[in-house]
């Protein structure tokens, strides 16, 4: 029986009223470039806060003006943020605001206009993997080829866990990435109504990358 994706539990909508007024600011079609760069920016500070709710924590002992004491810290080094090429870096960059010690990958893929298909054109990781959470980031889960690719590719490393995040999704890329990747938890914003015959997503924000870029 197929789970819809908003009782899925792996699948975690981040319905915040900060989050969804910032994120229907972006939808409108005359946003600025800037603007919207900036909101996206604000968005994943807040979305990070959620990703990293269950982040391991280790006991440090430091000292107040007053007393030594054992305290809970995070070990940040321990989280590698991927940035799925081009559209990925919008939610990087907040990402790395609120936990600036993570590592980042890059996984470089194109979307074949014709096949709809990932074509993988760079990959570039933080060494000792196998030790690491890794958070993939790409604003947009359409189709989920590319999210699909990224993962399988990224699971080859042996992480210790993954998890995707996007800011907006469509129950068709849901479906794709629950498949493939059933332990993989996916954090989004919104899910759209549905995609449409090239791929993008209904109502949507048009194309992430040149919304950040200001390439349209
Ligand atoms: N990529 C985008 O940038 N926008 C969509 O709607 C779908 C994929």
């Amino acid at each position: 029986m197929n789970t819809p994706a908003t009782v899925d539990p792996q699948v975690h909508l981040i319905n915040h009223p900060l989050v969804q007024h910032k994120l229907s600011l972006m939808r409108k079609k005359d946003a600025s470039t800037n603007s919207f760069r900036t909101l996206l920016n604000e968005i994943s500070m807040l979305m990070a806060y959620e990703v990293t709710r269950d982040m391991p924590m280790q006991d440090v002992a430091i000292e107040t003006p007053l007393e030594t004491m054992t305290a809970k810290m995070i070990d940040g080094k321990k989280l590698v943020f991927v940035s799925i090429l081009r559209a990925g870096t919008g939610i990087l960059d907040g990402m790395l605001t609120v936990v600036p010690g993570a590592r980042v990958g890059h996984i470089g893929l194109y979307r074949d206009p014709k096949t709809l298909q990932a074509v993988e054109y760079y990959f570039k990781m933080p060494k000792e993997m196998q030790e690491r959470d890794v958070v993939v980031v790409d604003p947009m889960l359409a189709t989920g080829n590319s999210a699909v690719a990224a993962v399988t590719r990224l699971k080859q490393l042996q992480p210790k866990s993954i998890k995707f995040v996007c800011l907006l999704t469509c129950p068709e890329g849901i479906a794709t990435l629950r498949k493939a990747h059933p332990d993989v938890p996916i954090y989004a914003a919104a899910i759209d109504r549905q995609l449409n015959e090239h791929g993008y997503i209904l109502p949507g924000l048009g194309d992430a990358g040149d919304r950040i870029f200001g390439t349209l």
